[in-house]
């Protein structure tokens, strides 16, 4: 025996599965036998007293788990932490293990109510006496570690449970003797596992297989060079006796159906105290978010994001709007097992408009641009909200908002100037801003919109959708005439599905009657528009008719031919050669365009643009300013001009496939609505609208 190891238990004479705590208890409830318990424990118990000193704590009548011990507090030295249970199924053990400690003389430190932490089940020390392993994600709080650190003067690593069935720590994670290391991978995030990987060698891991897992093989309990525990397979006995530990198998199924195995049955109560000094590198932020949080989905989506990055969060307080137009505000504390984890997760949270409070914010963090074309490591990637960043004590508002870029900062006499820039674009001698601190993005919060940008389908089998189209046909007509009557700017983005599905005439109809200000697409919606004035086909297909022409497979590039012999589509109108289309349409009304080049064109036209970073730079140009851009049915330059919108701009995407009207709502912007329709339907509704919205529905029915 070893004088130096005492144990506690607590007989199972209240044991039962009464609740469902854990996936473990599902379907286990009044499962368990108390006699078989009793069996299983008395033997643990006897294996145990032949290497160490058990001490008992006294059972209770209505708190069956108290059987776990593990869960009684964390000890080091003479003091301990006393738990505090996740779940109020538990919360009343907490007395009588504080009456047991004190009886022992120990020093009990008491968490606030608030925050739980579950002792030992959450909290391991290495065996080598260097820190303390603390787990957190489903029973224990994050900023419980930091708490550990301060009173047990202890280094505390914090490692993320992700897997249900591993709830506790030492579920999955067995610190054994000489710094050795039991546990499962998989039950923890990457943060942690690489962690794990940078402090314990890896000729000191031992991870184990899922089958091992699930029999609990790393719920033991190790005292020097013995392993205690339910059961282990062939493989993991081999693994241990090569590295000199005997594994004593204890069966102890009654427990599993709780949750629990031989390491929960007990808690080690004295626990020698490691050198190291105290430490935990545990970060908090609390940040304010406002607006329709709630309407809006984006409280769910901040809280999602933190827990997604490794983080955990406090809800500080929550004020809800108390009529539908009230905006709330809530107010959150984050933190993150390490500063660069916390980081990440500032990164989003900033995204979803979310601001540090005022006390603690910082100056944005700049380095240096020293290749031009490349950013410095860790600059921050813009998105499509307005931002503005603390830069020498004032916050300075980004220039050319747009997503996927990076914030430079140059000086000049007039001050401080933030530019959003394509890192193509960065220059040496700029600043870029790094990290997440002093940066802080708004969002548009006056206008309800749903949760979610609504997609409105058409098409889609069994969906009474027509009317809904309709609807949003209304609202966009109303929105189109509203822009033009105030001199504002409509930009439509066009695939040649446009022509292909008769839409042409209604987009004519758009840009006579002043509705388009700019035209941006490819080679091909060009090729077809020119294609079906000149030859009555689109593709080779007759448009009045359907048919396919003898012959007609060449009609593209006839026309193709056709404007690069007049040098562009301009001279070709001008020439009387192309004498109706959108195109011609647009050169007739001083529409600018501009078509970008693609791998896939034909000709091309003397006016496609072959050179991308050209094309992208005019497509950017006359987007500038732009209230509504219209995006029909054209995955590649819709995605693209999504990309470079600043927020603020309502986007309109039309397209038969939900995937591509998703993909552009994804961006995040309330402002987008997506229609999934067949675009020449959707142009010909608009029309008919706008002709009821002008009353000249009768005199001018394309
Ligand atoms: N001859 C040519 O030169 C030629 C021909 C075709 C494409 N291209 C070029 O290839 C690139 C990609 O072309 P793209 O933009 O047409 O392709 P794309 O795949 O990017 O987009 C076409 C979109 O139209 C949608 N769509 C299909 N039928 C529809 C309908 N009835 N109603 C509504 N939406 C419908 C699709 O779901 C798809 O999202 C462009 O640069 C284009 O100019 C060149």
């Amino acid at each position: 025996m070893t004088d130096s190891v005492r144990i506690l238990m607590c007989a199972p004479s209240h044991y039962e599965v009464d609740y469902v705590i854990n996936p473990w208890m599902e379907g286990n409830i009044h499962r368990s036998s108390r006699e078989k318990a009793t069996v299983q424990w008395n033997q643990l118990y006897e294996v145990l007293k032949t290497y160490a000193t058990v001490d008992l704590v006294e059972p209770q009548p209505g708190w069956p788990d108290m059987v776990f011990t593990a869960n009684a507090g964390l000890v080091l030295g003479d003091a301990v932490v006393l738990s505090r249970f996740f779940h109020p199924e538990r919360q009343g053990e907490e007395p009588y293990f504080q009456q047991w400690f004190e009886a022992q003389g120990y020093k009990v430190y008491l968490l606030p109510k608030s925050l739980p932490f579950e002792g030992a089940g959450d909290a391991l020390l290495d065996r080598a006496g260097r820190w303390l392993w603390a787990g957190y994600g489903f029973r224990s709080e994050l900023d419980s570690h930091p708490y550990l650190a301060k009173w047990l003067d202890v280094e505390v690593l914090s490692l993320r449970l992700v897997d249900q069935r591993f709830y506790h720590l030492d579920t999955c994670f067995c610190p054994l003797t000489d710094g050795y290391l039991l546990y499962y991978p998989p039950a923890f995030d990457t943060y942690s596992n690489h962690l794990i990987e940078l402090r314990v060698p890896p000729e000191k891991r031992i991870p184990i297989a899922e089958v091992d897992a699930v029999n609990f093989a790393c719920n033991t309990v190790n005292i020097d060079r013995v392993v205690v525990m339910n059961q282990a397979s062939e493989g993991l006995k081999k693994a241990l006796g090569d590295r000199g530990f005997t594994v004593v198998e204890t069966p102890l199924t009654e427990f599993l159906k709780a949750g629990g195995a031989a390491k929960c049955l007990t808690l080690r109560v004295t626990e020698p105290r490691p050198e190291s000094p105290q430490a935990s590198t545990v970060q908090s932020r609390v940040v304010h978010l406002e607006g329709h949080l709630l309407d809006t989905g984006l409280v769910n989506r901040a809280l999602d994001a933190i827990v997604a990055g490794g983080g955990s969060f406090q809800v500080l307080n929550f004020r809800l709007g108390e009529q539908r137009q009230d905006q709330s505000a809530a107010e959150v504390k984050v933190s993150a097992p390490d500063a660069a984890v916390l980081a990440d997760i500032m990164g989003q949270l900033i995204d979803l408009g979310a601001v540090s409070i005022a006390e603690e914010v910082s100056e944005a963090n700049l380095a240096p641009v020293v290749q031009a074309g490349v950013a410095p490591d860790d600059f921050y990637v813009t998105t499509i909200y307005p931002t503005e960043v603390l830069i020498g004590g004032h916050w300075v508002k980004v220039q050319g908002q747009r997503m996927d870029g990076a914030i430079a900062i140059t000086q000049s006499a007039e001050g401080t100037l933030a530019r959003c820039k394509l890192l193509r674009d960065l220059a040496v001698g700029e600043s870029v801003v790094i990290g997440s601190d002093g940066i802080r993005t708004k969002r548009k919060t006056t206008t309800l919109k749903p949760a979610k940008t609504e997609e409105f389908s058409f098409m889609g089998a069994g969906v009474s959708s027509e009317r809904r189209v309709e609807l949003v046909v209304e609202q966009i007509a109303w929105d189109l005439r509203r822009i033009r009557d105030q001199g504002g700017k409509v930009v439509v983005t066009a695939g040649p599905v446009v022509i292909h599905t008769g839409g042409s005439e209604h987009l004519n109809r758009l840009i006579r009657d002043g509705y388009v200000h700019a035209l941006l697409g490819g080679n091909a919606i060009a090729v077809h528009d020119i294609e079906q004035s000149m030859m009555g086909t689109s593709l080779g297909v007759d448009m009045q008719r359907g048919v396919s022409v003898h012959g007609g497979h060449r009609h593209h590039l006839k026309a193709i031919n056709a404007i690069r012999r007049c040098g562009s589509i301009a001279k070709a109108v001008e020439q009387g050669v192309l004498r109706s289309g959108v195109m011609y349409e647009c050169v007739k009304h001083n529409i600018p365009f501009s078509l970008a080049g693609s791998i896939r064109d034909d000709g091309p036209l003397p006016d496609t643009k072959m050179d991308l970073l050209e094309a992208q730079a005019d497509y950017a140009r006359l987007i500038e300013g732009a209230d509504l851009i219209l995006m029909l049915s054209s995955m590649l330059h819709s995605i693209g001009v999504g990309n470079m919108t600043p927020a603020g701009v309502k986007m309109v995407c039309v397209d038969i496939n939900p995937a591509v009207v998703t993909k552009l709502s994804d961006r995040g912007s309330i402002e987008s609505i997506g229609v999934v329709t067949d675009v020449g339907l959707f142009l010909s509704l608009l029309v008919q609208q706008l002709n009821k919205l002008t009353g000249d529905y009768a005199q001018k029915s394309a």
